[in-house]
């Protein structure tokens, strides 16, 4: 009796990734997700590995991420790739962190132009190695037409320098004529960010149990929901990123409101 009983509970329950893919789709997903991809280093030491190792296992989640977000439906992923605060590390790992850029899309970028991946970057240019530049610039050549989920990197990035630089424009148009300062709303300050043509993320996900934003699109970020896993993230799969999900759409998103609305 007790086991008819299990046997019924469990078949109404999704076992398979598959399965709970499936109910997660037909509901909203979020449009943009953001993700601070940390703990690369914990995973290597816990494998007496060097920390490169783990960099290395991170950008194979990347490319898993990848095509899990298209699959979800998710329209913008942005991953935070090296911060401006990451030129603080030993030069072996920044090289190292350099050249992922150009060994992930070697491997995949076929992969992404089949999967209508369309490459961005934001961050500045300014100070990486050409070979990372160019790589980079090439993905974006290649999928500049497609028009599917955009994979934008975080690439030299860091919040407040992009808010530095982007009152900086608003001021020089200020000071030229060419805006009023009645027109300085928070859609002309949007409007001046490295994310002007991208809707701000709906989701955050930080791995690895570390709970803060490291100067991480903190203007865009504003009504984000934020989501920390402990998982580390060349540990991180498609069934950390589906639960993560899963949990988003039991969310209400009020935006400031005293309205429980449904996750928009
Ligand atoms: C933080 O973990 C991670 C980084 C600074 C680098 C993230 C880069 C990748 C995941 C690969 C990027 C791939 C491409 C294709 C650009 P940490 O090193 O600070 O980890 P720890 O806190 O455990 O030391």
């Amino acid at each position: 009796m007790f086991d008819k009983l299990l046997r019924k509970k469990t078949t109404a329950v999704p076992s398979t990734l598959q399965e709970r893919l499936a109910i997660v789709k037909e509901k909203p997903v979020p449009t943009h997700v953001a993700i601070i991809m940390d703990g690369n280093g914990r995973w290597a030491k816990q494998r007496k590995l060097p920390r490169i190792a783990g960099h290395h296992e991170g950008m194979k989640t990347v490319r898993k991420t990848t095509l899990f977000a298209n699959e979800l439906g998710i329209q913008v992923l942005t991953l935070y790739a090296f911060s401006t605060e990451n030129w603080k590390r030993p030069k072996l790992e920044i090289d190292f962190l350099m050249k992922l850029p150009g060994e992930f899309l070697s491997t995949y970028l076929p992969e992404l132009v089949e999967n209508n991946v369309k490459v961005e970057m934001i961050g500045s240019s300014d100070l990486l190695p050409s070979h990372t530049k160019e790589a980079i610039q090439k993905a974006m050549e290649a999928t500049a037409h497609n028009d599917g989920m955009i994979l934008n990197f975080a690439m030299n990035y860091g919040s407040r320098f992009e808010v530095v630089e982007a009152v900086k424009t608003l001021a020089l148009q200020l000071s030229e004529n060419t805006i009023q300062l009645e027109e300085l709303t928070e859609e002309t300050v949007s409007g001046a960010m490295m994310t002007s043509h991208l809707p701000d993320p709906d989701l955050l996900i930080r791995t690895s149990g570390e709970v803060r934003l490291s100067n991480f699109m903190l203007w865009q970020l504003a009504y984000a929901e934020l989501a920390f896993t402990e998982v580390l993230w060349p540990d991180f799969n498609e069934e950390s990123m589906l639960s993560i999900i899963e949990d988003y759409q039991k969310r209400s998103r009020r935006f400031g409101s005293l309205e429980g609305d449904e996750i928009k």
